[in-house]
């Protein structure tokens, strides 16, 4: 019945709390172990750090094909949201 709890939990929220698309997926890798922390960062920080990924500015591994699926737009969005406390 847990689930039923979360999806009313969700229900509830403003619609402005919903990720905006591409969000939910950075915490699969963010969400801790020895990765950066993306919570702790301010959200300006996220997205200049995505937006250089995109432009090939920083030597990444894997953030150069994830932030090249995005706008700039889209990146300040999931910036903002990934760096907003929860
Ligand atoms: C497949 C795993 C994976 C996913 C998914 C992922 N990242 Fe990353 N991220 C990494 C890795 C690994 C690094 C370290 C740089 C590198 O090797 O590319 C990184 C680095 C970063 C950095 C730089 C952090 C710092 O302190 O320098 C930011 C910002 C970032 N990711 C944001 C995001 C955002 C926003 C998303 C969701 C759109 C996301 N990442 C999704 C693996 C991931």
């Amino acid at each position: 019945m847990r689930i039923c709890v979360a999806l009313s939990l969700l229900a509830a929220l403003p619609a402005a709390a919903a990720p905006p698309p591409g969000a939910s997926s950075c915490a699969g890798c963010h969400g801790g172990g020895g990765m950066p922390a993306l919570a702790s960062q301010p959200a300006g920080a996220i997205a200049e750090a995505m937006l250089a990924y995109k432009a090939g500015e920083r030597s990444p591994t894997v953030m150069d094909r994830i932030a090249r699926g995005f706008t700039e737009a889209e990146i300040r969005a999931i910036a903002a949201w990934v760096a907003a406390p929860r």
